[in-house]
């Protein structure tokens, strides 16, 4: 699949549901409206939804969420995708969670197919991690960790850092990330859908201002590592661990892009921080055959912009785009 400005999308982030069983302050609001049930595509029409893709040449999936492992029988799913690894059709399938249900899921992923997966932790402080979460508990998610890494997944932690809130912490969870073996990626907060009292303007650190800060205390090492993902990467030379800039704000990356987005109720999303779109439900339930939905793939890729606006200073310290985070998984 080629885009209109000719890059190749080979990647699919899928955000099987937009529940979550946290709130994190920079991504929901404390009081929610989510998709309403009833729209939601079933695990078998995702599956069939996602083999097209895959058919027409994504070769990297990822589940997202929410939180994707509190979708009711998602390791039925998730299972199921397993065959296109075996087959050789698709290179990765993998998994971007808040980690409160790793203690569960962890052996049943790695023995699905999964390999690595992305963690989002924000915080090592317990009572800092329950205010950013609005409720979480720390020890659940450090339990989930530990359970992953027993059962042989490659992890790496996403942090967004977080003006007056994790930023003094930066500092400590690079130092944890050496010591536990795992990688790490800073984020910069999106201006995406509305978030209740705290606004974006008071969230938004620059990771440039991160990145010059650790650079007193830690040697970075550029190195050219790609993940198929956003993130610039460097090596920490006093752990050798891998981390990762993911700079939305203060250095685009969409002349790389090579991934779109798809919601659980089967809209596809160009683009995270634009609203083209285009609805893939009505093609998937209109036939029994691939015919119409593929061909409704195709005509959506047309829709990809060239790259987001985000912005966030004085004159733009809203919203860029109405949906939140968990819509489209990131
Ligand atoms: P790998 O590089 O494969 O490890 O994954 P990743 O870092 O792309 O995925 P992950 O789901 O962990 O996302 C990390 C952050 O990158 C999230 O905040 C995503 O929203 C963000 N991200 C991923 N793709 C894009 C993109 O195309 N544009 C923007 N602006 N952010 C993105
Ligand atoms: N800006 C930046 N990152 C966000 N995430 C959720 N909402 C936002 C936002 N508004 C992060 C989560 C998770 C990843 C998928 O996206 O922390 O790690
Ligand atoms: Fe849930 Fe992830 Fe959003 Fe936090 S960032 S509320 S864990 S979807």
């Amino acid at each position: 699949m080629i885009d209109p400005f000719g890059r190749t999308i080979n990647y699919l982030r899928v955000s099987v549901t937009d529940r979550c069983d946290l709130r994190c302050v920079y991504c929901m609001s404390e009081d929610m409206t989510f998709l309403p049930k009833r729209e939601i595509l079933s695990l078998e029409e995702l599956d069939r939804l996602l083999g097209a893709f895959i058919a027409l040449g994504v070769r990297k999936l990822r589940l997202t969420g929410g939180e994707p492992l509190v979708r009711k029988n998602v390791m039925w799913l998730i299972e199921r995708l397993g065959r296109h690894l075996e087959s050789g059709t698709l290179d990765e399938l993998t998994l971007t969670t808040n980690g409160t249900q790793l203690a569960k899921f962890a052996r049943s992923l790695f023995a699905a197919g999964i390999r690595r997966i992305n963690v989002s932790l924000d915080t090592l402080d317990p009572t800092l991690f329950r205010r950013i979460t609005r409720w979480g508990d720390l020890d659940q998610v450090l339990e989930g960790i530990a359970a992953a890494r027993l059962a042989g997944l490659e992890i790496k932690i996403n942090t967004v850092a977080l003006k007056g809130q994790n930023e003094d912490e930066i500092d400590d969870l690079v130092a944890w990330c050496g010591r536990e073996d795992l990688d790490l990626s800073l984020i910069e907060v999106m201006p995406m859908g509305e978030i209740g009292s705290e606004s974006r303007l008071d969230q938004y650190l620059p990771l440039s201002l991160v990145r010059s800060r650790l650079e007193q205390r830690w040697s970075l090492d550029e190195t050219d590592y790609r993940s198929s993902g956003p993130a610039r990467y460097t090596v920490v030379r006093e752990t050798g661990k891998r981390l990762g800039f993911i700079t939305p704000l203060t250095h685009n990356f969409c002349e790389s892009c090579n991934r779109v987005r798809l919601t659980c109720v089967g809209r596809l999303y160009l683009c995270l921080g634009q609203e083209d779109s285009a609805d893939l439900r009505a093609p998937l339930r209109a036939s029994g055959d691939d015919g119409q939905l593929l061909d409704a793939i195709r005509a959506a890729l047309r829709l990809k912009p060239k790259g987001h606006d985000f912005m966030i200073d004085r004159r733009h310290p809203g919203a860029a785009v109405p949906r939140h985070m968990s819509v489209t998984g990131g």
